[in-house]
């Protein structure tokens, strides 16, 4: 199972492509919001059970000062994917992508692009997908359907008269 978690509920509207791709790739999740600055204790008891919970990715999205997935990473053993979030206290974006992404070395945190919460959904599932067929046989499907969408587009540019190369 994977826990995505999230600073605040204003992360939602951002959080819940991942949830939404964990879904269409038949992996399942728990989501819920720890804050890390707001609800500490509520981040160690998520970090520390989250093994005996069944989680075996967690994944974490935050943003201004966002520490939750370093936070959730230094406190327990489970691979962490970072999601930076613009969020109404960024100033641009990057603080959210150099918080989560600059992490001392030893406490590794996946960082995915900024908003980028459904690479972390499927990310998360390509992790689950190592150790569980089922789940890889279904991103093998998601991954062909990706290259049919594009070469349906290239093929309707030709159709509609552009020349390629
Ligand atoms: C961060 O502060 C949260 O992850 C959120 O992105 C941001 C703003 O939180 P709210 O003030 O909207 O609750 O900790």
């Amino acid at each position: 199972m994977v826990g995505i978690i999230m600073g605040s509920r204003s992360d939602l509207k951002v959080m819940r492509a991942a949830a939404e791709v964990l879904e269409e790739l038949g992996v399942s999740f728990e989501l819920t919001v720890v804050s890390a600055h707001r609800t500490p204790a509520r981040l160690y008891a998520y970090a520390q059970s989250a093994v005996e919970r069944g989680l075996r990715v967690i994944v974490a999205g935050a943003g201004g000062a966002a520490h939750l997935p370093g936070m959730v990473a230094s406190l327990c053993p489970l691979p962490v994917v970072g999601v930076p979030i613009h969020s109404s206290n960024s100033i641009d974006g990057w603080d959210s992508v150099l918080s989560i992404l600059q992490m001392p070395s030893g406490v590794p945190v996946a960082t995915v692009a900024l908003n980028g919460a459904k690479n972390a959904g499927i990310l998360a599932a390509q992790i689950i997908g190592s150790a569980d067929s089922a789940v890889l046989e279904r991103i093998k499907v998601y991954k062909a359907r990706l290259e049919a969408d594009v070469l349906r587009s290239a093929y309707e540019l030709e159709d509609e008269g552009w020349k390629n190369a």
